[in-house]
């Protein structure tokens, strides 16, 4: 059987570091505050009229480096963004268009922090039905853009940044041992919408809004629903949680990380953290963590990897893959 087998990261953060002690000066928290509840030390933010697009394309730059492959040679784009550069064209197209892609498609999907896991998935679809044979998975923010810088209790946990994963179809045995993406599970419940929204948008108000976030709540389903969809992914691939060689979560907060890798049987010392210095930086943080383990020569050659996000919708869900 088809199977889609990673075959290169890349990924890219704006240049402006913003340590925790900056949010000091303008709201009443403190470095103290946002590192206990969240893990969070600093995050990037782009540049004035730096846009998604921009680190979404240093970020394939890399992946394509990393790999030894041209733009030309990508079948299709799949961006997972909730901060796209404009209500359209896709911020995919740009990418596409910036790499000298010249064939195949490109387009964008939006299920916010989950959205790297639901690009991988299509991707991983797409690849094993021979609609396309390499395709590169991005995940990409400016999450900068839509934070209200007076909500204390939003605007100190994100941050911006985009990584990319390519993806080509090689041969497999069908078997668990195969490499590449071996199962996957989505899921959203619209009924938790009013949970983590952004107040805005192009049919509502003609504006971009700003988030907004009942923090506890999301909490509590995201330990939860992390768990349960981690081990129905590795359910379906034929494994279970002894043969986690790295687990790769969203990068929300440092505590969900630590109880869903403690329900799952995980020792912390198997899971990739870099919310420290990234914060949440939604649909890049999955792929992001990803690419940083590979340059770190973390993630090596047939290492079992589970990926899990939650974000608005809510919409949750999970990937395994060997490496
Ligand atoms: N600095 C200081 N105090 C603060 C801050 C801040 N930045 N923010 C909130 N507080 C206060 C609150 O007002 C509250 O004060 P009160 O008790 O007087 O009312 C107190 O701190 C405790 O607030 P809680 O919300 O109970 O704090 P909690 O421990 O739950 O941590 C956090 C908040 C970090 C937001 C946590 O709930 C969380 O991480 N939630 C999940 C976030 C997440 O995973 N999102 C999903 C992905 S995001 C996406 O899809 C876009």
């Amino acid at each position: 059987m088809i199977r889609a087998v990673p075959r290169g990261t890349g990924h890219y953060l704006p240049v402006r570091v913003v340590e925790n002690a900056e949010f000091e000066k303008t709201l009443d928290t403190s470095d103290e505050w946002i590192r206990s509840r969240s893990g969070i030390e600093r995050r990037h933010f782009a540049h004035e009229g730096e846009k998604t697009s921009d680190l979404a394309i240093a970020a394939a730059r890399a992946a394509l480096l990393d790999a030894g492959l041209e733009g030309s040679e990508i079948d299709a784009i799949v961006l997972a963004t909730a901060t796209p550069d404009q209500t359209f064209p896709s911020t995919a197209v740009r990418v596409q268009d910036a790499i000298g892609m010249r064939g195949g498609f490109a387009f964008d999907i939006q299920a916010v922090c989950a959205g790297f896991v639901f690009a991988l998935a299509q991707a991983d679809a797409m690849i094993r039905t021979g609609l396309a044979r390499r395709v590169m998975v991005i995940g990409a923010e400016t999450f900068s853009r839509i934070l209200d810088f007076t909500d204390r209790t939003t605007c100190v946990l994100f941050g911006d940044g985009a990584g990319a994963l390519i993806l080509e179809a090689a041969e497999g045995e069908g078997s668990a041992e195969d490499r590449g993406i071996l199962a996957t599970d989505l899921h959203s419940d619209g009924r938790y919408s009013d949970l983590l929204y952004v107040d805005g948008g192009p049919s509502s108000t003609g504006t971009a809004g700003a988030v907004r976030m009942s923090g506890q709540e999301v909490f509590k389903h995201a330990v939860i629903k992390l768990a349960q969809t981690g081990a129905a992914a590795l359910k379906k691939a034929g494994l279970d949680t002894t043969g986690i060689d790295w687990l790769v979560p969203h990068q929300a907060n440092l505590r969900i990380m630590t109880m869903t890798a403690q329900k799952l049987g995980v020792p912390m010392e198997r899971v990739v953290v870099t919310v420290q210095d990234h914060g949440n930086t939604s649909a890049a943080s999955i792929p992001l963590a990803l690419s940083v383990a590979n340059a770190e020569g973390r993630l090596r050659k047939g290492d079992v990897i589970l990926v899990e996000a939650i974000g608005g919708g809510l919409a949750w869900g999970a990937a395994v893959m060997r490496w």
